[in-house]
C-alpha cells in the first residue's frame, strides 16, 4: 500500500460524530510571553471539543464508537480510575449513540460523587468498584460474560480507547493541522496509555509533516510507554496496510518522565506553576494527572533553550479539566 493510498484508507475510517472538528488553534501570546520563549507558542484546543467536556479520549472513541455501533453492538464497557476522563468521555459517547455503558474503576466508591464521578452518574453509567489496575481487565470481561448471558451485546474499549483503531483518531489529527494551515516543529503532549502520541506520530509519517511529537509520561517510565506505543504504531500500519516500520513509529517516538514527580495526579511545584500560569494569562484550564505536567515540561524545555526562535511550538491540550472539580 502507498502513503496516499494508507492516507485515503484513514480518512474514510467509518466514524460517528462526537462534537465539532476541527477544534480551533490559539496563539498563547500571553502564556508565551509570560514563559519568556522565543518560538511561537500555539494551543491546540481539543479542551474545548463541544462533546462531554471534551478532551482527547473523544478522537477516538470517534471510529472506537462507530466500530461498536457497526458490529451492532448495544453496551460499552471501558476501565480506568474513579476519577478517569477517558471513562467519562465513553460514558458520553454511549449516551449519545443510546447505549449502555458499563465502567469498571479501580478505586473506593466515594462518599459523595464529584468531577468524572458525578458526571457518569448523569450519564446513566453503571459503575462497578475494583480495588487494583490489575482487575480491571477480568472485572471488564466478567460484566461483558453476564451481558452476553442475558442476550446483550457488549463491545469492550480498552484501557484509554488506545487500540491501534483508536490512535488513527489522533493521526487524523496531524491531518487536521495540515487542513488549518499550521504545521508546528515540534508538539508536546500529555502521555500515558500511549494512543495519542502513536497516533500523533504516525499521523505526522501519514501527512508527510516533519515535526517532532515529544510525549510527557503521566505515570510510567519512557521505556513502557515506547513499549505501547510502538505496539499501537504496527497495530496501526496492520490496519492501515502498510509493512512494519512504514510509519516510522520506534524512530520518531520522543518521551520523557522527569515530569511526574511522585506520582499520578500528585502535583508538582513545576505543574503548579504551569497550572497558574496558563489560567492567568491565557484562561486555559490544566490538571495534575495529564495537562499541567505536560505544560511544566514544555515551560521547563523553552527555559532551557531547548526551541529555537521563530519555531512554532503546540501543546497539545488533551483536556483533563473535569478533575479541577474532583
Ligand atoms: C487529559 C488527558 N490527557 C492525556 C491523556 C493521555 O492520553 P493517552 O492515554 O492516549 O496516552 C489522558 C488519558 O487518560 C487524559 O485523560
Amino acid at each position: 500500500m502507498s502513503l496516499t493510498g494508507a492516507r485515503d484508507r484513514l480518512l474514510s475510517l467509518p466514524s460517528v460524530e462526537l462534537g465539532t472538528l476541527p477544534t480551533s488553534i490559539d496563539f498563547a501570546w500571553r502564556l508565551r510571553d509570560a514563559i519568556g520563549m522565543g518560538a511561537r507558542l500555539v494551543v491546540k484546543r481539543d479542551d474545548a471539543l463541544p462533546f462531554g467536556f471534551g478532551g482527547n479520549k473523544v478522537r477516538k472513541l470517534t471510529l472506537v464508537a462507530a466500530e461498536a455501533r457497526d458490529q451492532g453492538c448495544d453496551t460499552l464497557i471501558t476501565c480506568g480510575g474513579v476519577q478517569s476522563n477517558h471513562a467519562r468521555a465513553t460514558a458520553s459517547a454511549a449516551a449519545r449513540l443510546g447505549m449502555a455503558c458499563h465502567i469498571v474503576a479501580n478505586g473506593k466508591k466515594p462518599e459523595k460523587f464529584t468531577g468524572n464521578a458525578l458526571l457518569n452518574s448523569l450519564l446513566g453509567a453503571h459503575v462497578t468498584y475494583v480495588a487494583e489496575r490489575t482487575d480491571r481487565i477480568p472485572g471488564m470481561e466478567a460484566i461483558a460474560a453476564s451481558l452476553r448471558a442475558g442476550g446483550k451485546k457488549p463491545y469492550i474499549v480498552p484501557l484509554g480507547a488506545s487500540t491501534p483503531l483508536g490512535a488513527m483518531g489522533f493521526a487524523r489529527g496531524i491531518g487536521e493541522l495540515v487542513y488549518q494551515g499550521i504545521v508546528p516543529d515540534v508538539i508536546v503532549s500529555a502521555s500515558s496509555s500511549g494512543g495519542t502520541q502513536a497516533g500523533l506520530i504516525a499521523g505526522c509519517a501519514l501527512f508527510e509533516v516533519p515535526t517532532r511529537v515529544i510525549g510527557i509520561s503521566a505515570d510510567d517510565p519512557v521505556d513502557e510507554i515506547r513499549k505501547v506505543v510502538t505496539t499501537i504504531g504496527s497495530g496501526m500500519e496492520d490496519q492501515l496496510g502498510l509493512a512494519h516500520g512504514t510509519l516510522g513509529v520506534a524512530d520518531r517516538f520522543e518521551a520523557d518522565d522527569r515530569f511526574f514527580g511522585e506520582g499520578y495526579g500528585i502535583p508538582t511545584d513545576a505543574s503548579r506553576e504551569a497550572q497558574r500560569l496558563a489560567a492567568s494569562t491565557e484562561a486555559l484550564f490544566t490538571d495534575h494527572w495529564y495537562t499541567a505536567k505536560a505544560l511544566s515540561a514544555l515551560i521547563a524545555y523553552a527555559r532551557a533553550g531547548r526551541f529555537k526562535d521563530g519555531e512554532t511550538v503546540m501543546f497539545w491540550h488533551t483536556g483533563g479539566q473535569v478533575g479541577l472539580f474532583a
